[in-house]
C-alpha cells in the first residue's frame, strides 16, 4: 500500500465524505443481510400457520405487516446504497482529478529534454489509463471489497445458524470456483494485455498513416500500408478470439458452480423440509444468500487483478513525479524590480551532453539594442537564444540580465520578460485571435490584438480570410502556410510586449519583401526593447546594431553589417552568395 501513499493523502483530504460514505455502506450491508432474514422469518411463520390451520385474517395481517417491512427496508437500502456510491465513487473521481492536475502541473515543469526523450502516447496513457486503473482499484474496487467483507461473515453466520452441514456443502462449489478463478486469471490478464497491445498497434498504424499521408501518397505506398494494416488487424482478431475462449470457459465455470450450489440447497433443503427438520424460510435464505454472495466473491478475484494493474499504473505515474525538473526556481531569488533588458553572456560554455554546443561565448547587449545572430546549420544559434529563457540548465555566472545572474531571477519573471518565437512555432487548434492572446489572464483589448497582428505583418492575410482574426485553425479549421504561422507566432510574442524579443529564424518562410516590412515595423515599434534576431538569410540581420557569426559553438566574426563585409569572412561570402541568389530569384 506504500506505493499508493500519494493517493491516500489525496483521499484523506475528503475525510468527511469518506466517513459518511462508509456509514452508508455499513447500513446498506446490514440491510442486505437483514432483509432476507425478514423474508425467511415470514415464510416460516406462514408455513407454521398453514400447518396449524390458523384463522386466515391473522396470517393475512402478518403477511401484510411483513411485506410492508420488506418494502420499507428495501427502500432504505436503496437510499443508503445510493449515498454510498455517490459519496465514495465521487471521492475517487475527485482524487483522480486532483492527481491528474498535479501530474499535469509537474509535467509542465519538466524540461524540453524530458519530452524529447518520452513518447507522447506513453505520457498520455499514464495520465489517463494508469490513473483510471488506480482510481478503479482504490475507489469502486475497495468499496466492493469492503461490502463483501461485511456481507460474507454476516451471511455465513446466519447460514451456519440455520444449517451448518448445508453451509459447508454449499461452500464447496463456491470454493472450487474461487480456486479455478485464481488459476484462470493470469491467462485472462495475459490475453487481455495482448489484445490491448494489438489494439494500440492498430491505432498507431492508422494514426501514423493519416498524419503522414503526404509521405505515403508521395511514395505510392498505399497498398503496402493497407497490407500492413490488414496484418495488424488479423493479429488483433486472433488475440480477441483467444481471449474470448478463456472468458467463455470462465463464465461456464462461474454459472456451473452457482447451479451446483442451488441444486444442493434444493436437494438437502427439500429433504429436510419433507422430514419437517428444515423450514421453507431456510431454503429461501440459502438460495438468496448464495445468490448475493456469488458476485462479491467473484469481485474479490477481480480485485486481485485490479490490484496488479493499479500497482503497475501507480509505479508508472510515480516515475514521472520522481523526475525532477532540470531547471528550477532559484532558492534565494534576487530582488528584481523592473527589467530593462540588458543581456550579457560571460564566457558561456554549454553542452547538452558530451561535446559542448557553445564554447566561450562573450556577448553583450545593451537595453534596446538589436543583436543579429548568424551562422551555418547546427552552429549553436538556437541553443544560445534558448539559454536566455533557461530552457536548459545554464551554468552559474555565465548569463546575466541587467547584471543579475539568470539563475537567481524567478523563472516566471524571467520568461515573462522574454518574447520567444521559436524556429518551429506551434499553434493551437483555436482561432487566430486566441492564438495571439495565448496565456493572458486579462484578455488584451481587441485593438491591442489587431495592432500586434498588423505589426507581425498579418494584415493582408487576415483581410483574405472570411472570418479574419476569428478564423479557426487546426484540425477543424484552416491550415495556415508556414509563413503565416510564423507571423502569428511573432504577433503572439509582440502582444506580450516583452522587454526582450527573440526571433529564432522566425522569418525564414516569409518572402524578402514581407520580411523587410515586419523588420521595419519592429524597429519602429520596439524602442527600448532588446531584440535577438537569429537568421539564415542575412538580409534579416543587416540592420542589427551588432551581428555575431557562430561556427561550431564559437563566435567567429562580430561587428556591424558594414564591418563584417569588409572582413571577407563567412558573413561577406554568404551575403554575396545570397544577393546573387536573390537577384536570380527575382528574374524568374
Ligand atoms: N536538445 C538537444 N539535445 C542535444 N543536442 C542538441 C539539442 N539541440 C541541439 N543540439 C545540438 O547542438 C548543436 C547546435 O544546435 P542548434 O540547434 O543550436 O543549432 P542552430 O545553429 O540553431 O541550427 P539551425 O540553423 O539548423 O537552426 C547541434 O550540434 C545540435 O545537434
Ligand atoms: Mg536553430
Amino acid at each position: 500500500m506504500r506505493r499508493f501513499r500519494r493517493c491516500l493523502r489525496a483521499f484523506a483530504r475528503h475525510k468527511g465524505e469518506l466517513i459518511a460514505g462508509a456509514g452508508c455502506l455499513v447500513v446498506a450491508s446490514a440491510l442486505d443481510v437483514g432483509i432476507p432474514l425478514l423474508v425467511a422469518r415470514g415464510l416460516n411463520r406462514l408455513e407454521a400457520a398453514v400447518r396449524a390451520a390458523e384463522p386466515l385474517a391473522v396470517s393475512r395481517d402478518f403477511l401484510f405487516f411483513t411485506v410492508g417491512a420488506i418494502v420499507l427496508g428495501t427502500a432504505l437500502k436503496g437510499i443508503f446504497r445510493y449515498g454510498q456510491r455517490y459519496l465514495l465513487i465521487g471521492v475517487s473521481r475527485k482524487v483522480e482529478a486532483d492527481l491528474k492536475r498535479d501530474l499535469f502541473a509537474h509535467l509542465t515543469s519538466l524540461s524540453p529534454r524530458f519530452f524529447a526523450a518520452s513518447r507522447t502516447g506513453d505520457l498520455l496513457s499514464r495520465a489517463t489509463g494508469d490513473l483510471e486503473a488506480v482510481r478503479l482499484f482504490l475507489g469502486p474496487g475497495s468499496m466492493y471489497a469492503a461490502s463483501t467483507l461485511l456481507l460474507v461473515p454476516a451471511a455465513l453466520a446466519a447460514m451456519v445458524h440455520f444449517h451448518p452441514l448445508l453451509t459447508a456443502l454449499v461452500l464447496l462449489p463456491l470454493g472450487a470456483l474461487a480456486f479455478s478463478m485464481k488459476a484462470i486469471m493470469p491467462t485472462l490478464n495475459r490475453r487481455s494485455e495482448s489484445v490491448q497491445a494489438a489494439l494500440a498497434e492498430i491505432s498507431e498504424r492508422a494514426q501514423e498513416n493519416f498524419s503522414g499521408v503526404r509521405v505515403v501518397k508521395g511514395l505510392a505506398r498505399e497498398e503496402w500500408e493497407t497490407r500492413r494494416f490488414a496484418s495488424s488487424s488479423d493479429v488483433y482478431r486472433r488475440h480477441q478470439l483467444s481471449l474470448g475462449t478463456a472468458r467463455a470457459l470462465n463464465h461456464t465455470l462461474l454459472y456451473a458452480s452457482k447451479d451446483v450450489a442451488f441444486l444442493l440447497i434444493l436437494l438437502i433443503g427439500g429433504l429436510g423440509l419433507l422430514r419437517g427438520s428444515f423450514p421453507v424460510g431456510g431454503i429461501y435464505l440459502f438460495l438468496d444468500y448464495v445468490n448475493r454472495l456469488f458476485w462479491p466473491l467473484i469481485a474479490l478475484g477481480w480485485m486481485a487483478g485490479m490490484y496488479h494493474r493499479a500497482a503497475a499504473g501507480m509505479d508508472r505515474v510515480e516515475e514521472i513525479f520522481a523526475t525532477r525538473p532540470e531547471v528550477e526556481d532559484p532558492r534565494e531569488p534576487a530582488a528584481v524590480d523592473s527589467i530593462r533588458g540588458g543581456v550579457e553572456f560571460r564566457d558561456l560554455t554549454f553542452a547538452y551532453d558530451g561535446e559542448p554546443a557553445l564554447k566561450g561565448i562573450r556577448l553583450r547587449a545593451e537595453p534596446g539594442q538589436v543583436i543579429g545572430i548568424a551562422g551555418r546549420i547546427g552552429s549553436g544559434k538556437t541553443t544560445l537564444v534558448s539559454l536566455l529563457g533557461r530552457l536548459f540548465p545554464v551554468p552559474d555566472g555565465t548569463v546575466f540580465l541587467d547584471g543579475t545572474d539568470l539563475n537567481r531571477i524567478p523563472l516566471r519573471r524571467l520568461r515573462e520578460s522574454i518574447g520567444f518565437v521559436p524556429q518551429d512555432s506551434f499553434l493551437f487548434s483555436e482561432t487566430i485571435r486566441e492564438n495571439l492572446a495565448f496565456g493572458f489572464d486579462d484578455l488584451p483589448t481587441a485593438e491591442a490584438v489587431a495592432r500586434a497582428a498588423e505589426a507581425a505583418g498579418l494584415g493582408p492575410d487576415l483581410a483574405a480570410l472570411p472570418q479574419g482574426l476569428d478564423t479557426l485553425l487546426g484540425e477543424r479549421g484552416v491550415t495556415l502556410s508556414g509563413g503565416q504561422r510564423q507571423r502569428v507566432a511573432i504577433g503572439r510574442a509582440l502582444l506580450q510586449d516583452p522587454r526582450i524579443l527573440v526571433l529564432d529564424d522566425a522569418l525564414s518562410a516569409v518572402d524578402t519583401e514581407t520580411e523587410a516590412g515586419i523588420l521595419e515595423r519592429l524597429r519602429r515599434g520596439s524602442r527600448g526593447r532588446t531584440v535577438f534576431l537569429v537568421a539564415q538569410r542575412l538580409s534579416a540581420v543587416e540592420f542589427a546594431d551588432r551581428i555575431v557569426v557562430l561556427d561550431a559553438g564559437r563566435i567567429v566574426e562580430e561587428g556591424t553589417h558594414a564591418e563584417l563585409l569588409l572582413k571577407e569572412g563567412w558573413y561577406a561570402r554568404t551575403w554575396r552568395r545570397q544577393r546573387v541568389e536573390g537577384e536570380l530569384e527575382s528574374l524568374r
